[in-house]
């Protein structure tokens, strides 16, 4: 073809381009980044979006190169459990020989999950770092605090201990540990087995915000050779005073730590937890959630932490949720059953221990394929989302059309 003044590539918006390049290539030096492309947002207006596979867009050049999106994911246990019994015989192995330990040497004796939409970055969302954890016998994780919130979510039969603020939590499969900013906790196997469990935080967010701390320097008594707190608290602390719903003692300020706008209740039991849902089992449900519970401070009602939000859903055999999309990251922990969960249209079937993460904006829904209860433990951004004016949500009715859930 002829280039003509009718043909927009010989125009000379070609040549400032060309020449606005070369001007950033030089201005470069001075930190300054001239506007050589439309500096656009990574999402499309999703919610105008009817397809259930919309995923959203990354611009280009510069502009993207700094715009990484989540992936929807998903970790099978088969595949990435194994690679714990390797950690721990390594540390036994260590142990034996006298050299120093991964728990030593790393701090943890872990393996974090990494979103392959994030660029290699220790996240599987934007805000959320998961990572999974073993503990052989003796193991102790010396007692600290930090501006993260932070969780673990017992995966083994016998899940150790963590000490928070004087509390001792004996824990079990199924357990959801609390450890909120600006509590003094220190986790450690006392028993005879290794002990696996899943830790989960706000720790992107809070790096994001350059607010990420540590402080090792605990003021109180300590035992087990000065790595751990000494409890103060009599076992079942959290339940005693706060395990009767909607009944709260009046003679505690309901602060526990130096954290803000934090729960109280740093222990909630597997078997409980179980027992709320099956509880629940016969009432209609949610289309979009089933029968699902949140974990609350039973002070305010409001999310457990400031940032994340904890909840636990049950499936019944033959169960499918319908579709739902929403502007805050999901995070699942498949505590019970086998199942399936469409992300934007791509199907993951997951089993007991399976790890998937759906990023905000994403169509999901859940299926239970298999003949027994699904369990799936959740944590999402969504109050830190609402803190910000920016939760939204859109499920699809039976037959299909867009609804709003929260405009
Ligand atoms: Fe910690």
């Amino acid at each position: 073809m002829t280039a003509s003044a009718a043909d927009p590539s010989a125009l000379p918006v070609s040549s400032a381009r060309a020449a606005m390049e070369r001007l950033n290539a030089e201005a470069g030096k001075y930190h300054i980044w001239l506007r050589t492309q439309a500096n656009a947002p990574a999402q499309r207006p999703w919610f105008r979006e009817t397809g259930i596979d919309v995923a959203g867009r990354v611009a280009e050049g510069r502009v993207g190169a700094n715009q990484m999106k989540a992936a929807p994911h998903h970790w099978r246990w088969h595949q990435i459990g194994p690679y714990l019994d390797r950690i721990a015989e390594i540390a036994r192995t260590a142990a034996e020989t006298g050299e120093a330990s991964p728990i030593e040497f790393a701090d943890r004796q872990q393996f974090l999950l990494v979103n392959p939409g994030l660029g290699g970055r220790l996240q599987v969302a934007s805000t959320i770092r998961c990572a999974v954890s073993v503990y052989n016998p003796g193991d102790v994780a010396p007692v600290h605090m930090h501006t993260p919130n932070a969780s673990r979510t017992i995966l083994s039969e016998n899940g150790g201990y963590t000490t928070i603020e004087g509390e001792r939590c004996r824990a079990a499969r199924g357990d959801l540990i609390l450890t909120p900013h600006g509590t003094w906790h220190d986790h450690g196997n006392d028993g005879a087995t290794p002990v696996v469990w899943a830790d989960i935080l706000d720790f992107p967010l809070l790096e994001f915000l350059d607010c990420n701390w540590i402080d090792e320097d605990f003021p109180g008594t300590r035992e087990g050779n000065a790595r751990a707190q000494k409890p103060t608290l009599a076992d079942g602390y959290s339940e005693r005073l706060y395990g009767a719903g909607g009944i709260v003692p009046n003679f505690v300020s309901h602060r526990r730590g130096i954290g803000h706008d934090t729960t109280p209740v740093f222990h909630y039991r597997g078997d409980a937890i179980r027992a709320a849902l099956d509880a629940l089992r016969g009432e209609a449900g949610d289309p979009y959630e089933a029968i699902q519970v949140r974990f609350v401070n039973p002070a305010t009602g409001a999310s457990v932490f400031p940032t994340l939000d904890y909840a636990a859903q049950l499936l019944r055999p033959g169960e499918a949720t319908r579709p739902k999309r929403e502007t805050a990251n999901q995070f699942y922990i498949v505590l019970a059953g086998e199942g399936s969960t469409e992300i934007g249209g791509e199907r993951f079937d997951w089993r007991e221990n399976d790890l998937f993460v759906v990023p905000n904006f994403r169509w999901r829904r859940h299926i239970n394929r298999g003949p027994r209860d699904a369990v799936l433990y959740s944590v999402s951004d969504l109050p830190l989302l609402q803190k910000i004016g920016q939760y939204r949500a859109q499920g699809r009715d039976a037959d299909g059309g867009v609804v709003q859930l929260v405009s």
